[in-house]
């Protein structure tokens, strides 16, 4: 396996993307995880150093420990990855003083050609993207230049013989157009074969998970959403029995959503799932909220004290299974962005470990949504549920504008699905990243058949996302929209107007609260 040592980049995660695209298995760990020890138990087959924002100038600057370059294994340094190789190598790095280097610049390269470089420069110059500050201004001892930027007369540099590269540039991301052939070829180098599958992955967790686990037991929060529920799966094929779902209905699900969930998991995959009704308990503690963050924090905080209490009967309980994803890893170990203002009060059971005085498993930490999507393939998920489009821990609540009433639930939940199965008769569904209807807090006037009716108008939300930071609305076609308005007014009494949200996020958020 490969070792990505991670500086702080806030690209690191596309490195790790780049080579499982290419087969080859790889963990990111930060920089002040990695020891000497650490290294021994790693055993890493090849070492890449991340970018990051630090300055090897800087007081306690980010550094890998010396025994790395001990290993005999090649090594690829990534922009500040470069600066650390000819830091602790015997070259000179210098602060950048009208150096610095922001966007894209092209790379020529010096005589002498590297393995490395196969299949680059056919066109005499590469493109690349730079983003850096200091430069490097001697290199190393035993290294030689093999690319040159305007600005980086160092941009490829590298030591064959012991098979170390450093690199100014960024190869992992889309503005290196030719960057995935540097990582093949350095992986190729490295003697890797690239035969990683998500069946050797599965395995291979499996042990990981028995090894942790031992013969405790284990509880997991299901909410039906991909993450958690391939991360059960995962566990249970692990340690079986050992393990319990809870499944908390706070009354803000889709229609027939948590018959569908716990039904699959109880009786197609044998699972120990409890069904905790607790609608009355959350619907009667929101009555009369419409503050969206009173809602989510109202959600959020019977959703731990119930959670808790069926737990609490669950004896022996040692760990707390958990479906976090390596971008949710990145967000919590990335030391180089200022505060971020907290636009909505995410839902999830953070805090809960300490409290009970659980371990965490979490075995999706290094994956991307669309490896645990095929992981989830591969434990035979159903693919229609696997590519069920995300639902948000709050549920319905915020989709419900203004105070939450059974009633509206009712409507929204009707109104839902008609426009989901509209999507999915005209083939769209799995273009959409999410869609869902909102229930607004007005009624207005209409007319039907020759009466008057004074009822909800509500809102249609479709968008296209890669990871749902940002988000683009879908452009249906006319003819879809007006179809799918005529069939919710006709089949869902208490609707009687349809809007479409054309917002992209931003400025709009992808959920209305
Ligand atoms: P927003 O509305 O912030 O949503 O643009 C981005 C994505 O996150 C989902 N979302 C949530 N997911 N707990 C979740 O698990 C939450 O509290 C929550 N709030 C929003 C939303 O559905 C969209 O996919």
């Amino acid at each position: 396996r490969l070792l990505i040592i991670d500086f702080g980049s806030q690209v690191t995660q596309l490195i790790a993307r780049r080579l499982r695209e290419l087969k080859v298995y790889c963990e990111i760990h930060p920089f002040n995880t990695v020891d000497d020890a650490f290294l021994r138990e790693f055993a890493p087959k090849a070492v890449i150093f991340s970018g990051g924002p630090s300055s090897v100038f800087a007081e306690g600057a980010p550094m890998p420990p010396q025994s790395v370059y001990d290993l005999g294994v090649p090594i690829l340094g990534i922009c500040y990855g470069q600066q650390v190789m000819m830091h602790n190598l015997g070259g000179h790095v210098e602060r950048g003083h009208g150096t610095a280097e922001f966007g894209r610049a092209f790379v020529t390269p010096a005589t002498d050609r590297l393995p490395l470089l196969e299949g680059w420069f056919a066109a005499d110059r590469e493109q690349v993207w730079m983003s850096h500050g200091d430069h490097v201004s001697k290199i190393a001892p035993g290294f030689k230049v093999y690319g040159t930027s305007p600005n980086a007369p160092f941009a490829i540099t590298g030591d064959p013989a012991r098979n170390f590269y450093a690199v100014q540039f960024h190869p992992e991301v889309h503005h290196t157009p030719n960057g995935a052939r540097l990582y093949e070829n350095f992986v190729r180098l490295a003697g890797f074969t690239g035969d990683w599958t998500m069946a050797a992955y599965r395995e291979e967790m499996v042990t990981r998970i028995r090894e942790q686990v031992g013969d405790a037991k284990v509880i997991c929060a299901l909410s039906g959403g991909v993450d958690s529920s391939v991360a059960a799966a995962l566990i249970h094929e692990a340690v079986g029995d050992q393990l319990t779902c809870v499944f908390v209905d706070h009354g803000l699900l889709r229609l027939n959503e948590a018959e569908e969930v716990v039904g699959m998991f109880r009786d197609h995959m044998n699972l120990q799932v409890i069904h905790a009704q607790e609608q009355e308990r959350f619907l009667s503690a929101l009555d009369g909220v419409s503050d969206p963050e009173i809602k989510r924090k109202t959600i959020g905080r019977l959703f731990i004290d119930v959670f808790q209490h069926y737990a609490d009967q669950i004896e022996g309980a040692r760990f707390l299974a958990q479906g976090t994803l390596y971008p949710d890893v990145i967000e919590s170990v990335s030391f180089s962005g200022g505060p971020s203002v907290t636009i909505k009060s995410h839902h999830n059971v953070g805090g809960l470990p300490e409290k009970m005085g659980l371990k965490l498993v979490e075995p999706l930490r290094e994956l991307f949504k669309d490896e645990v999507r095929a992981l989830g393939r591969e434990l035979g998920l159903p693919p229609s549920f696997i590519g069920r489009h995300p639902f948000p821990g709050p549920g319905l609540a915020i989709r419900c504008p203004g105070e939450i009433t059974r009633e509206k639930l009712e409507i929204l939940r009707k109104a839902d699905a008609v426009y989901i199965d509209q999507i999915r008769r005209h083939g769209l569904y799995d273009d959409i990243w999410q869609a869902f209807v909102a229930i607004l807090p007005v009624r207005t006037v209409g007319v039907m058949g020759d009466g008057r009716t004074y009822d909800f108008a509500c809102a249609l939300r479709a968008v296209t996302s890669v990871d749902g930071m940002t988000a683009d609305y879908y452009p249906f076609s006319h003819d879809f929209l007006g179809e799918t308005a005529t069939r919710i007014i006709n089949e869902v009494q208490g609707i009687n107007r349809v809007t479409y949200d054309i917002t992209s996020k931003p400025p709009g958020t992808i959920e209305w609260e």
